[in-house]
């Protein structure tokens, strides 16, 4: 049977996957949506016709999941106010929010609560994002294939079976986006420094970004044989790529996601007490 999906914040996140899952053929009378913010409210309801309202209790009162979209900071105080709600239920509770770990989740719903976590990340919005997904032992296959189903409407998932490996993924492919904006805005700023009008250099940018990583991902080869396979003896490329490793990418890449692994350690410390 349609499992009745409720979800508790519908910022960016929460919203993209609601849609996601209506694209996908969830029926709408299947999904239940609470926020705080009632301009939030407002636009599940114009774009997708999905009831919203600022009662996160309402909303998980006959779900079989609940989908925890809200800010980490949030999180302990929005637990507190739905176990009344879930009761000895047990619904399925699926969190992407950052650095919150399941044994917080699990101190908050109790130990024997299916708990899913996941991280996400921005191309989600266009059902393109990249998942990690951890379940808790406390957590059956089907209740795992559901929460697999439900972050699948917006992309692609990756199981982890050490949880302390979120925080690498965070680093990685959560803020990756971010990351890869930086780098593409460097090659726009730079095509801009030797002649080319601004608008081309960012399109070319961009759209050698979205090829380049179109072409890796659909090739048999690893993007460092394809590096190679562009590098030609004595050419452009080589001389481009020399200067990036002169000027030490590799360590700084590296420095970079390790500061963003602490942080994100640092974040469940801070947020994510039971
Ligand atoms: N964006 C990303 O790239 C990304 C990637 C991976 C994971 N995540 C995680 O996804 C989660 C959501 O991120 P987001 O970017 O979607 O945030 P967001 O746009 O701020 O959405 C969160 C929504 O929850 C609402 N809210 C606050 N308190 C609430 C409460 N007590 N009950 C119900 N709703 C409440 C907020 O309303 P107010 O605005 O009024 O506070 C807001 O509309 C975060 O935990 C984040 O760590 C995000």
């Amino acid at each position: 049977m349609t499992s009745t999906i409720a979800f508790i914040g519908v910022g960016n996140m929460g919203r993209a996957i609601l849609g996601g899952l209506l694209n996908g053929g969830h029926p709408p009378e299947r999904l239940r949506a609470a926020d705080a913010d009632a301009a939030a409210c407002a636009r599940v309801q114009t774009e997708f016709g999905v009831a919203a309202s600022a009662d996160n209790h309402a909303a998980a009162a006959d779900a079989d999941v609940l989908v925890l979209a809200v800010k980490p900071q949030q999180l302990k105080a929005v637990a507190a106010g739905l176990v009344p709600a879930t009761g000895s239920r047990r619904p399925l509770v699926l969190s992407i929010a950052a650095g919150i770990g399941t044994a917080a989740l699990a101190g908050w719903f109790g130990a024997d609560t299916p708990i899913v976590r996941s991280m996400p990340n921005t191309p989600a919005l266009i059902g393109r994002g990249t998942s990690a997904l951890y379940a808790t032992a406390a957590t059956d296959e089907a209740r795992r294939a559901l929460a697999e189903s439900i972050m699948r409407a917006v992309g692609v998932v990756h199981w982890l079976d050490d949880e302390s490996l979120m925080d690498a993924v965070t680093a990685l492919s959560g803020s990756g986006p971010a990351y890869l904006f930086r780098v593409i805005e460097c090659l726009a700023q730079s095509g801009e420094r030797l002649g080319l009008d601004p608008a081309l250099a960012r399109r070319l940018a961009l759209e050698t970004a979205a090829g380049a990583s179109e072409l890796a991902l659909g090739s048999p080869f690893d993007p460092a044989t394809l590096r190679a396979q562009v590098t030609s003896k004595g050419g452009t490329t080589e001389q481009a790529l020399r200067v990036l490793d002169e000027g030490g990418i590799d360590a700084l890449f590296s420095r970079a996601l390790t500061a963003a692994r602490d942080r994100s350690r640092a974040l469940s410390e801070e947020f994510g007490k039971a």
